[in-house]
């Protein structure tokens, strides 16, 4: 018998789903049709996927999604633009322009260019200040904090945890960091952020009570960096070539699965770890948006 120590991210994103489709008729009933707008820029493929799963839960949750797209070579005024557009329009309550941007399109001037009460993404400065601030209020990037809401929800003892997060991307790393060192309940963990430039990660790993895999390299996380009995968060989605698989390639997270899992406490599978959590926190970032717009505030 395997194991039973995963933590199954798709049952946890259908309770939080619950949770929003109860907001959502709430808002119905008073009149207001909760909505988001996506942005694509170019045919990335995993951003025509990420996007499409994104608006297929939109529906289903009774969210109304738009999607927009934008050529390639698209320049940064014209997204700038259509973002003053959507920013002035009422009836839009949620923005998300997916990542990665073309290299000819600054990210930061256009994440700081949509209004950070539309900002679902959580990357507003304005709401990445409010996390480091330990404001409420603000919107938490969807991945950090649907890794927080597995933690929480799976019954891991965050309070006093050796926490190691490997990555410092602005979209996981940094803010997975921002959430679990606040003094707050279901937070207060010792964080140490490794880095590419770090020294000795595996000797940081093998200290962890939690360790969160967000920097995209394919099975970094090997058994012998693991403590036994320890949680490990799988972020990662990484390419590889796979001329057996129909695509040609698969995707497989940071950690080495097979090896780690008969030692970890409590693991994520991947997918169907992190993925569905990030999709589930978009959408209740996107319902807490209209609530918030429209004075419709429930919770
Ligand atoms: N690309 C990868 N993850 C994300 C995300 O959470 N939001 C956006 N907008 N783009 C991404």
């Amino acid at each position: 018998m395997p194991p039973d120590n995963l933590i199954d991210g798709r049952a946890i994103a259908r309770e939080v789903h619950a949770e929003t489709e109860s907001r959502v008729a709430a808002l119905k009933e008073a009149g207001v049709e909760p909505s988001l707008v996506f942005i694509r820029v170019g045919e990335d493929p995993a951003s025509r996927v990420y996007v499409g799963m994104k608006e297929r839960t939109a529906a289903k949750l009774g969210i109304r999604s738009e999607t927009t797209v934008l050529p390639e070579d698209t320049p940064e005024s014209t997204l700038l633009k259509l973002l003053g557009k959507l920013n002035a329009d009422s009836s839009v309550h949620g923005i998300l322009v997916q990542a990665p941007l073309p290299r000819h399109i600054d990210e930061t001037t256009v994440f700081s260019t949509v209004s950070p009460a539309k900002d679902v993404d959580g990357f507003h400065p304005v709401n990445a200040g409010k996390l480091m601030l330990g404001e409420g209020g603000g919107f938490v990037p969807c991945t950090p904090g649907g890794v927080h809401e597995l933690l929480i929800r799976s019954g891991v003892t965050i309070e006093g945890a050796e926490v190691v997060i490997l990555g410092r991307g602005n979209i996981v790393g940094k803010p997975m960091a921002a959430i679990l060192c606040q003094k707050n309940k279901h937070a207060n963990a010792t964080v140490t952020l490794c880095h590419s430039r770090s020294r000795d990660v595996a000797a940081h790993c093998r200290r962890a009570d939690i360790i969160v895999a967000a920097m995209g390299v394919a099975g970094f996380v090997k058994v012998d960096m693991v403590k036994p009995g320890a949680t490990v968060i799988d972020v990662g989605v990484n390419r590889i070539d796979d001329p057996a698989a129909e695509k040609g390639y698969r995707l497989i997270g940071d950690v080495d699965f097979a090896a780690v899992q008969p030692v970890a406490g409590k693991i994520t599978p991947n997918p169907g770890g992190v993925g569905p959590m990030t999709i589930a926190m978009l959408m209740r970032n996107t319902v807490r948006a209209a609530e918030q717009q429209t004075g419709e505030v429930t919770r």
